[in-house]
């Protein structure tokens, strides 16, 4: 047997783990199973923008050769625009690296800046990607927790503790996977003000910003704390439903020019693999140009308003389940009362809903949530079907007790 490397001991995915893999067992052998694992709106639905589509015919010839190894010159300049427009003022397009969605920056960026042993503060839930990212790295994730209690905003007390002498990072992801949670401006300047003090790097994962309901504005790290030095990652994957182009980028923020060797280190890191999608990068300018496809999903009436609503009702009227309902993205991730539904494996009750209910959801402890009971569904399907799923799920567990 020829062993895999070491590093890949820690590197996990449960998103698309050993449920997932039972899921496509059951679809092959002809049981329909609804799959509420992954953000990936296009399975239910959701269509390519006009815009999007549109750029990406009238653009097709610029495709075809590699690109400037960090992005298109123009496209980094609507990157550019869109991030001033929000506050970044430090950046210029010299700042942006383009690539392969944010799945490939963050472990990018992790690669450039982290070395073996150097600690990352990261949240509790989180989403697996940048752990692993970590893991690869041979840097360790230290993971502070995000209180339910508080509409999971994260507990500056325990970041405070949680840092040593090799804590180089912070990574904060707003508006957050899996809680769906936006965090408001009072937190984000608590935990800036952390990283101030501890002279922390800070990684603002904002793939979300653009998918905030109920009136409510995201404000970017790198606004909140304009002086502090910020890699600000965002993508078109989920506002823009084009998962599957691997469309993300990166933004420095350097007010006292401290990042001049990673953003050496990222250039490089850029030119071994040429350049990110072009096809993907096409588009950029175009889809962020047109806010209304997004913003009319966010509104009552619109689809991710809707069926959040239809998700969080059936939770909220049944005994031994709560959530906090989510301000943004695509995510909820109810509790239930492991101890009255005796449950002792988030994972097994993720088998028992899949195996009795035929629903596909991803157990908390696939976030590395430390009790089995919670779990993470994505709010993409109609409303009637995600009701009924989430009913299914709920008989399950009342069937439990
Ligand atoms: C918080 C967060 N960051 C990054 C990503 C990856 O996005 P991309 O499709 O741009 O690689 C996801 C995907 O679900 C996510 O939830």
């Amino acid at each position: 047997m020829i062993r895999h490397a070491e590093r890949m001991d820690l590197v996990h995915s449960d998103i698309r783990g050993p449920l997932y893999q039972e899921a496509l067992r059951m679809i092959s052998s002809g049981i329909p199973v609804l799959k509420l694992n992954t953000g990936n709106p296009a399975a239910f639905g959701f269509t390519l923008p006009e815009s999007v589509r549109g750029a990406l015919l009238e653009g097709l010839d610029r495709a075809v050769a590699y690109s400037d190894s960090r992005g298109m010159p123009d496209v980094r300049g609507a990157i550019l625009e869109y991030h001033r427009g929000k506050g970044l003022s430090h950046s210029t397009a010299e700042d942006i690296f383009i690539g392969n969605g944010v799945s490939e920056m963050a472990e990018m960026s992790v690669l450039a800046v982290m070395d073996p042993g150097d600690e990352m503060l990261v949240p509790c839930p989180n989403y697996s990607l940048w752990s692993n990212s970590l893991h690869l790295a041979g840097a360790v994730p230290v993971y502070y927790r995000c209180d339910e209690e508080n509409r999971w905003m994260p507990d500056p007390e325990d970041i405070q503790a949680k840092i040593t002498k090799r804590t180089k990072a912070i990574l904060i992801i707003n508006p957050n996977n899996p809680t769906g949670v936006l965090y408001d401006d009072e937190t984000m300047k608590t935990i800036l003000q952390i990283a101030r003090e501890n002279h922390l790097l800070v990684f603002a994962d904002e793939i979300y910003d653009r998918l905030v309901m109920d009136g409510k504005v995201h404000h970017s790290a790198a606004y909140l704390a304009p002086d502090l030095p910020v890699i600000t990652f965002n993508g078109l994957s989920k506002s823009h439903i084009i998962c599957g182009f691997r469309c993300g980028w990166m933004i420095l923020s350097d007010p006292n020019n401290e990042l001049g060797e990673v953003r050496d280190a990222l250039e490089r890191l850029s030119s071994m693999r040429l350049c990110g999608n072009t096809l993907s990068q096409l588009v950029i300018p175009a889809a962020l140009h047109d806010p209304e496809s997004t913003q009319a999903m966010l509104v009552p009436g619109g689809r991710l308003y809707e069926q959040r609503k239809a998700v969080v009702e059936v939770i909220q009227k049944t005994p031994g389940m709560s959530v906090v309902p989510n301000d943004a993205a695509f995510y909820v991730f109810p509790k239930y009362d492991a101890e009255r539904f005796h449950i002792t494996s988030d994972k097994e009750f993720g088998m028992g809903v899949l195996k009795n209910k035929h629903v596909l959801i991803v157990p908390g402890s696939g976030f590395g949530y430390p009790t089995p009971d919670h779990f993470r569904i994505v709010m993409l399907p109609e409303a009637e079907e995600l009701a009924k799923a989430t009913q299914d799920i709920a008989d399950y567990l009342l069937s439990l007790q």
